[in-house]
């Protein structure tokens, strides 16, 4: 792809994929038998990439968000499980901190998120409540110094190992979608209940896992900016989350296309390469025009983040593509592999499974195309 990256930000891409290569890969076996990845995690930590975008001063690397989509990027080519935890962890987890929080939640959550020492996940879902997340039922009622919660969430990415929780809850039913108010919620928590582990299509070292708050008491001090604003601080934050899930699809989508290149290479059937037949020729030259199609959209939307430019359109447009891509080459390449890309020895069924959530989380494709055609025609 023709866009020139800093000097800092071909380093950051050349340090994660010789990480992911070196940490990761050997890894990716205990990952599909359902390990979480808590020592590659501290690793990452201790190498700044728990808090790539996050400034200096609250104990991040200080770098640009381009930096951070690259990370996610080359991560995801090794581990879409890892990519996922590190988007969440940082563009819903940190993110909503840094953004919305008082000077006293930055200074005591963020250092701790930057370093890796504490782990972020967001509660939006709940059982009634996926795509219209305004519809949320979980109630917080003020009593003295603290909120009380009470509700469910599920499909909580990072629940159970996470040390912060950002809860979208209701302290105005009346007000509906301004009537909703975010939180940060310690693992600790009194009243905060792990439930059930979703056992997942793919993904498989990441957690998954219901919630639910009962009787749930969460200091007055850590409503995260004012009542009635948490719809905005949702979406806001999911903006930004939209432009990692398409990293993350992109990572899956390059994986796929390259394992598929290099076996087509050295497949001989017919007397020559499956490469040089056309079937297989236009099959990899289409994936290859997607991804990088992927590519431009995603990191033309990171490139608006950064330089502070109004992105909530492009974010989903390179999301609704880049996961649709990812699901559409991984498919291609098990057809490429033929009866090999159908087992475990090769890892395009793996990409296949890890793909389809990203159509799903973060807001389906088509709440994509909500966004976008709602952008579109406004004003
Ligand atoms: N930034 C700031 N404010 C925004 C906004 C944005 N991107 N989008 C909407 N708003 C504001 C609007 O301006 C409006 O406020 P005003 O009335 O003051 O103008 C208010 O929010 C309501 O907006 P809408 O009328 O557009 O709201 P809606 O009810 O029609 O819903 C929706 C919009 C886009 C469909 C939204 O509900 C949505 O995004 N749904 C999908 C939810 C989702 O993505 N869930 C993912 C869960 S998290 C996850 O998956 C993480 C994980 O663990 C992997």
């Amino acid at each position: 792809m023709n866009i020139r990256f800093t000097e800092e930000q071909e380093m950051m891409r050349k340090m994660v994929r010789d990480f992911a290569q070196a940490e990761i890969e050997p890894f990716v076996e205990r990952m599909e038998k359902g390990e979480f990845p808590r020592d590659i995690l501290r690793k990452m930590g201790s190498l700044g990439l728990m808090g790539i975008p996050v400034p200096e001063q609250y104990g991040g690397a200080g770098m640009d968000f381009t930096s951070y989509i690259i990370a996610i990027h080359e991560l995801s080519k090794v581990s879409a499980t890892v990519g996922v935890i590190l988007s969440v962890h940082t563009s819903v987890g940190t993110n909503p901190i840094l953004y919305f929080g008082t000077e006293e939640q930055k200074n005591k959550y963020i250092p701790k998120l930057a370093s890796g020492e504490y782990l972020g996940a967001f509660c939006l879902t709940e059982p009634g409540s996926g795509s219209d997340a305004g519809s949320l039922k979980t109630k917080a009622v003020k009593k003295d110094g603290t909120y009380i919660l009470n509700g469910s969430k599920v499909f909580i990415t990072n629940g159970g190992e996470a040390d912060t929780y950002i809860v979208f809850a209701s302290t105005n039913a009346e007000a509906g979608l301004k009537g909703i108010s975010a939180f940060i919620v310690e693992k600790n928590t009194k009243g905060l209940v792990i439930g059930k582990d979703e056992h997942k299509m793919g993904l498989y070292g990441s957690r998954t896992v219901q919630l639910s708050f009962e009787d749930a008491e969460v200091p007055a001090e850590n409503l995260l900016g004012e009542e009635g604003e948490g719809f905005k601080i949702a979406m806001a934050n999911l903006d930004v989350g939209r432009i990692g899930i398409a990293a993350q699809s992109l990572g899956i989508a390059q994986a796929a296309l390259e394992k598929s290149v290099e076996y087509a290479k050295e497949r001989v059937q017919f007397g020559r390469p499956i490469s040089s037949q056309q079937g297989i020729g236009f099959k990899l030259a289409d994936m290859a025009t997607a991804v990088e199609a992927s590519e431009l959209l995603t990191y033309r939307a990171a490139f608006m983040r950064e330089n502070g430019m109004a992105c909530g359109k492009e974010a989903s447009m390179a999301k609704l593509f880049a996961s649709k891509t990812a699901m559409e080459t991984a498919t291609e390449a098990i057809q490429v592999f033929g009866g090999y890309g159908y087992t475990k020895d090769y890892p395009v069924e793996r990409y296949f499974r890890d793909a389809k959530v990203c159509e799903i989380y973060e807001g389906t494709s088509e709440i994509q195309r909500i966004v976008i055609s709602k952008h579109l025609t406004k004003g």
